[in-house]
Formats: C-alpha cells, sequence, structure tokens
C-alpha cells in the first residue's frame, strides 16, 4: 500500500531547519507559545521547536472530528494560556480547512497578541475554507500522505519519510 516516498528524511530535515530559521527571524526579541495539534504534527514540532533559535514555549491541542466531518470539538485544550502571547499553531496537513479553521477561531476568542499557522503539509486542492498559512513546508498533491508523524488508521507514524499512501482512509 505504500509507495514511493515523496519527500525523504534528508529532504524534511531541510526543510524544517528552513522553516526554523524563517521563523527565528520573524520572532526576534519574542517568546513564541508553539501549540502542536496531536497526534500526527508532534513528530514535526518536535523537529522543529530544535530548528528555532528563540526562546519558545510547547504545548499540544487535540481535536475530535464527529458525524459527517464537518463537527469538530476540543477533545484536549492547551494548558498554558495564550492571552497576549505569539502563538504559532504547528499542523500536520492542512487539507479541507476544516480543522484548523475551527481551533484558529477558538484560539483568536482568547486574545492571542498574534496568531500564525505553520503547516508541514498543505494540500490546497482540497481546500474548503480559506485559511492562511504564514508557514509551510511542502505543498502536496492530491494522495494520502503516511509517515513523519501522519498515520493511515493509525499506522505508519513511526516511519522517518513521507510517502504517498495508495488509498484513503474510508
Ligand atoms: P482538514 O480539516 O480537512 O484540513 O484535515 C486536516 C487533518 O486531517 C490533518 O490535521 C490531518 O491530521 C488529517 N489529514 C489530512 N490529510 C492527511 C494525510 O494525507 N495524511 C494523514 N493525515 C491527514
Ligand atoms: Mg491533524
Amino acid at each position: 500500500m505504500i509507495g514511493e516516498p515523496l519527500f525523504d528524511a534528508p529532504t524534511i530535515a531541510g526543510r524544517v531547519a528552513e522553516l526554523g530559521a524563517q521563523i527565528s527571524r520573524d520572532y526576534a526579541g519574542k517568546k513564541p507559545l508553539l501549540i502542536g495539534l496531536m497526534s500526527a504534527a508532534t513528530t514535526f514540532v518536535a523537529d522543529l521547536i530544535r530548528a528555532i533559535g528563540v526562546p519558545c514555549q510547547l504545548d499540544f491541542i487535540a481535536v475530535n472530528q464527529f458525524g459527517d466531518g464537518d463537527g469538530i470539538a476540543l477533545e484536549k485544550d492547551a494548558a498554558i494560556p495564550v492571552r497576549d502571547r505569539d502563538v504559532i499553531l504547528v499542523d500536520d496537513t492542512v487539507d479541507t480547512g476544516l480543522t484548523l479553521q475551527y481551533v484558529v477561531k477558538t484560539l483568536q476568542e482568547r486574545a492571542p497578541a498574534s496568531l500564525a499557522v505553520c503547516t508541514l503539509l498543505d494540500r490546497p486542492h482540497r481546500r474548503i475554507v480559506d485559511i492562511e498559512i504564514k508557514y509551510r513546508g511542502f505543498e502536496v498533491p492530491d494522495v494520502f500522505v503516511v509517515g513523519y508523524g501522519l498515520d493511515y488508521r493509525g499506522r505508519y507514524r513511526e516511519l522517518p519519510a513521507l510517502y504517498a499512501h495508495g488509498t484513503w482512509p474510508a
């Protein structure tokens, strides 16, 4: 089921280093709060935070999708207050954008000083709602991707590279 690697481990590491350098420049003199979306973004955010040269804090949010996919709820909230913080929301993939739209709205209501979105993968062809993405690792075509934290029904998260999976989860 696993196809060719879309991005191998050195390519991912190189791109994460570039994103870290960009974030370090943009947040010079600040102390951003990284909020990773569980579980798929944990591998990415673990590498990203080590590529950032300014002091950071790290927290996580988990969301639940229910119903036909447009129902979204917080399953685990962040513990660190976001008010007046420079928040960087770190996700693995922006697909339809519905998940991030919900999380961005939820966090905006808590009055952060700023809120930027960083995603490892962006699949713009499938977007339903507009999401402003400030930092993006790679654009991907219309294939389901696994590895480097991304799963297909709970599998393949441990793979060090990003692979195209032959099918989409039902
Ligand atoms: P969205 O709400 O449609 O933007 O979906 C975003 C979420 O679906 C991401 O945070 C991922 O967890 C998951 N997802 C979307 N595409 C993929 C993929 O290709 N591989 C693994 N997970 C994905
Ligand atoms: Mg996710």
